[in-house]
């Protein structure tokens, strides 16, 4: 009889400590995965959302720059870290929907293998030049690059990422597929490089390079979207600077590995949510002319959608550019 007594407490010790644990999800900070190099746009976000993220989850969100191969690097090791809510990562267009058709030996599923949490951020992407390049205009640049594409150096993130994924959507459009390009661990440490101006041009998400274009340290041609930011009114659109058929738009979100405890999923979903609602958090990511996602946007299903949409799109386009 007290043998049974003690197996009891001790069996209701257990299942109370595991009800006290999974309701205090998280009791330990939640390491956020950057897949590219510190001060580019994902990197940007991810500290704009994850700071507040923390004030809600009581818990410090640390990020984590794990850059390489357009990002892949970084969600391969979030994506199959442990399931338990403690490794996420902030991804985008690139991770999510493009490197399915950019590498064929991908070691994470986007679509069935990974927890969606929710879109963080749109960012608008900006055919952005080195503030010395000749031509003053969109018109300009791309009558010069069809004439000698061999002048021109490109910079991107790595294959399979946003810079690198706009850009090939962009030269495929120009006939220019094999034009030079050079590869960075993130566009924060090419943005350097352009402003230096030791490259010519790039593709990029509109939160790294708004602050360099007002300052007037590069300059932007274009913005790929359907209406001007109003970060950056003067910027035309890519239909307004004459090239009405290159528009394409990249964004930025939160995923985890399969199979993270749905208690961790909810948690997760509402701190970013609290985030995105939060005035001062929106302050900033809208001055860098972040697109506040709407509230279907920030939901799990809403994003997979997201993510797999953006990948049918961009899919033919990817699997027939050269690499
Ligand atoms: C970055 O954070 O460096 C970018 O998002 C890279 C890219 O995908 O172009």
């Amino acid at each position: 009889m007290k043998k049974l007594a003690l197996g009891l407490a001790a069996a209701m010790s257990l299942a109370f400590a595991g009800g006290a644990n999974a309701q205090a999800y998280p009791t330990k900070p939640v390491t956020m995965i950057v897949p590219f190099a510190a001060g580019g746009p994902t990197d940007i976000i991810a500290r704009i959302v994850g700071d507040h993220m923390s004030k809600t989850l009581g818990q410090q969100i640390v990020i984590e720059n794990v850059a390489g191969a357009g990002g892949t690097t970084g969600i391969t090791r979030a994506l199959t870290a442990a399931p338990d809510g403690y490794t996420i990562a902030m991804g985008h267009l690139g991770t999510f929907s493009a490197a399915p058709a950019t590498y064929p030996g991908l070691k994470y599923d986007p679509f069935a293998g990974m927890q969606a949490i929710g879109l963080a951020g749109g960012t608008p992407i900006l055919i952005v030049a080195r503030k010395t390049l000749e031509a003053p205009d969109l018109k300009a640049f791309v009558a010069a690059v069809k004439a000698n594409p061999d002048k021109f150096n490109e910079a991107h993130a790595g294959l399979g990422s946003v810079s690198w994924t706009t850009c090939t959507l962009l030269k495929g459009q120009l006939g220019v597929p094999k034009l030079n390009a050079v590869a960075y661990r993130g566009t924060g440490p090419a943005l350097n490089d352009l402003v230096s101006g030791q490259i010519d041009f790039m593709c990029d998400q509109i939160v790294s390079v708004a602050e360099q274009v007002k300052a007037g340290t590069i300059k932007a041609y274009a913005i790929a979207s359907e209406k001007r930011s109003p970060a950056l009114p003067n910027v035309p659109t890519t239909t307004e600077a004459g090239l009405p058929d290159y528009q394409i738009e990249a964004w930025n979100g939160i995923a985890a590995p399969k199979g993270i405890p749905k208690e961790a999923v909810d948690k997760l979903v509402d701190a970013l949510n609290k985030a995105l609602n939060d005035e001062g958090t929106q302050k900033r990511l809208l001055d860098l002319g972040t697109v506040i996602p709407t509230a279907a946007e920030r939901t799990p299903d809403g994003f997979a959608a997201l993510i797999k949409r953006d990948a049918a799109k961009l899919d033919p386009a990817l699997k027939a550019a050269p690499k």
